[in-house]
Order: C-alpha cells, then structure tokens, then sequence
C-alpha cells in the first residue's frame, strides 16, 4: 500500500472519529455520529477508512442501491494529508469492490464548485451525465 496509508472497513465504534473527521471537510455535509454507526452496521463493506499509524486520515461511504447502483455517498480526507494520493486509494478499494459485488455501474453526486472532488471522480474513470440544480452527476461502467 502506498504512502503508508492503510485501509479497513469501519465498525460502529469508528463511528466518533469519522463525524469529527466529516467536519474538517467542507464542503462535504457531514453527517452525525448515529448516522455513521448505521453506516457501518447496513455497510462495512462499502465503508472504508484510510490510516497513518493510529489516525484516522480519511474515509469513503459506498451505498447500494435498490435499483441494483452502486453510490458514493461521502468521501473524505483530513486537509493535513490531502494531496498524497489517499482519496484516490480509497476510491480505488471501493471501486474494486463494487465490480467485484458486480455492480453495473457506480455514480456519485458532486457540488459543481467542488473541484478537487470533480477532477478526483474523473480520473476514476466517472463522467458527468447530468445536473441536478448545483450538483453534477457521474457515473461510469464497472
Ligand atoms: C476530494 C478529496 C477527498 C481528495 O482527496 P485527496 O486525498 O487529497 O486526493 P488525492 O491526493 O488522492 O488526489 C487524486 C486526484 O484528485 C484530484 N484532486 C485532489 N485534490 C485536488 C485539488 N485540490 N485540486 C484539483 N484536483 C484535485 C486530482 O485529480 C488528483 O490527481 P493528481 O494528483 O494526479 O492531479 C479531498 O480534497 C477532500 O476531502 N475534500 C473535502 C471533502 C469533499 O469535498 N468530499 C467530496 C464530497 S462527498
């Protein structure tokens, strides 16, 4: 694993540490601790967390959808260690595990003045297909 990151799926006790994470965020809405625990009860697999040594340095939520979809839901890196390729390491795992659960297809949600998200969904490979008021869908083939 490169950079010294390391990734797991999260359980409902990382729930504390991945609100206060969402937090430093912006402009992701974080959602609440509760939230997050049911995330990672319904969704451990889709729910990773990225580490350097104890510290929790970022986290992605997949969700599944009923009509058969793979979502992302959030995705987060704490700003100290952004620009190191973590984003791009979590979303690979995540990715790898939608084709593998033969997922058809994933698609994400992403404010359109958020450009460090747009242009990290883009090099996984996701397109814009639409808009839905301030937001750009995307969506790639798995
Ligand atoms: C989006 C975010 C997760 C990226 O995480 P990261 O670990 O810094 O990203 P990586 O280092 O893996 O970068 C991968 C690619 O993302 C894009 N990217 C990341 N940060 C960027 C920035 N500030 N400006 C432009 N592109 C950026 C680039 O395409 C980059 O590839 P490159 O380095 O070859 O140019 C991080 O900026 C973040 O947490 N933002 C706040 C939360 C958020 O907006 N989440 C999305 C909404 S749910």
């Amino acid at each position: 694993m490169g950079g010294g990151y390391e990734l797991r799926e999260a359980t409902e006790e990382d729930a504390g540490k991945v609100e206060a994470l969402a937090r430093l965020c912006q402009p992701l809405r974080a959602s609440v601790k509760g939230t997050y625990e049911y995330l990672a009860l319904c969704f451990p697999r889709y729910f990773l967390l990225a580490f350097s040594g104890e510290q929790l340095v970022g986290f992605v939520v997949g969700l599944p959808s009923l009509a058969g979809e793979a979502w992302i839901y959030q995705i987060c890196v704490h700003p100290d260690h952004r620009r190191r390729r973590v984003g791009e390491l979590l979303m690979e795992e995540e990715l790898g595990r939608f084709r593998s659960d033969r997922f058809p297809r994933v698609r994400a949600r992403v404010l359109e003045t958020n450009q460090p998200s747009l242009s990290l969904m883009r090099k996984m490979g996701l397109r814009e297909r639409g808009k839905k008021g301030e937001w750009v869908e995307l969506e790639r083939e798995l």
